[in-house]
């Protein structure tokens, strides 16, 4: 594919159906929503509103780094700190596609629905890729921003019309759009974030505690293998406990998975061979976060396993 003619027809395409309207996209930093950030930036100008919705569900310092990179590309971008809506939506639900409706339902039905009334935008920019509808469709998984595919109307679901400009590429060519659009390395060489963030990443129930756990652990893993050039690293919390020894007692400790896998647009995926030295030293840093006393490797490729846990 010609991407710079992808690019040149997407942004007449984005002047075409918004007119002289408004439109908004929430930007999570992610390769595939900086990418539509970039794109319908140039196409609409301050006819765009971008936000960032910190669901506390984030990475550590995520959403501050990511307001920082898109200032210095001098698009502005809003913060807007919807943590406490997102937990509560959260509260009590373990079942996987509970959580991933909770979480798509707090962002389109009550966040994004919010803003779209607040600034009077008709539409909403999604960073959709191909992927993603087809795994939705599948029947693999329901990913967070999947809605008229799975037959929401968002026009009379949400009152807004959805646009997804880069529904038609993978994830190998969304890095070569924004290439060409001049994000920065830290954007185009970053690994993968899915949007319902550490949520995909703690098996149970998502708690403020857990998150904390979560998130350490990620901060952890993604230190150590920040040069390991796989193409997607993260850590998981387990539901389990197990039983371990600290100061000389009984500890029922929690679990941690390290994932880390090679694959070039996420439909298949294989593990990484990671040097045991390297494996040891995550496992000494993990077993240091407080409650936690087990770290393990997940050898499993996709299929038969997602790269997710939920
Ligand atoms: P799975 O777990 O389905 O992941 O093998 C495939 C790729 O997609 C990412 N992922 C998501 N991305 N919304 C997203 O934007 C989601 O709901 C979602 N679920 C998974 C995942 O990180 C991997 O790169």
């Amino acid at each position: 594919m010609d991407y710079q003619q992808f690019i040149d027809a997407q942004i007449a395409e984005f002047k075409k159906t918004v007119g002289s309207a408004l439109a908004i996209n929430a930007l999570s930093g992610g390769v595939d929503s900086s990418v539509v950030t970039a794109l319908a930036h140039r196409a609409l100008g301050d006819q765009l509103k971008t936000f960032f919705i910190d669901s506390g569900l984030m990475r550590r310092d995520e959403p501050q780094r990511v307001v920082r990179i898109f200032a210095d590309m001098k698009i502005p971008v809003a913060l807007i700190d919807a943590r406490a809506e997102f937990l509560a939506a959260l509260k009590g639900l373990t079942d996987p596609e509970e959580k991933r409706n909770a979480i798509t339902n707090t962002f389109y039905a009550q966040v994004f629905a919010r803003l779209v009334k607040q600034t009077g935008a008709k539409f909403l920019l999604h960073g959709t890729i191909l992927t993603d509808i087809e795994e939705t469709v599948a029947g693999i998984k329901r990913q967070h921003n999947i809605l008229s595919q799975v037959g929401i109307d968002t026009q009379q679901a949400y009152g807004y019309a959805v646009l997804e400009p880069l529904k038609t590429l993978r994830k190998d060519g969304v890095r070569e759009v924004g290439k060409l659009l001049k994000l920065p390395d830290e954007i185009t060489h970053r690994i993968p974030f899915p949007g319902p963030a550490l949520a995909t990443r703690i098996v149970g129930e998502v708690t403020q505690e857990r998150l904390d756990t979560v998130r350490a652990a990620t901060a952890i893993v993604e230190e150590e293998l920040a040069d390991s050039d796989a193409f997607q690293y993260f850590a998981v919390l387990l539901n389990d406990r197990a039983t371990g020894i600290r100061n000389n007692k009984r500890e029922f400790g929690q679990i941690i998975v390290v994932r880390c896998i090679e694959s070039t647009d996420a439909r298949t995926a294989e593990t990484t061979r990671l040097d045991w030295k390297k494996l040891d030293r995550i496992c000494q840093r993990i077993i240091q976060i407080k409650g936690v006393n087990r770290c393990l490797y997940d050898l499993t490729a996709k299929p038969p396993a997602t790269i997710e846990y939920v």
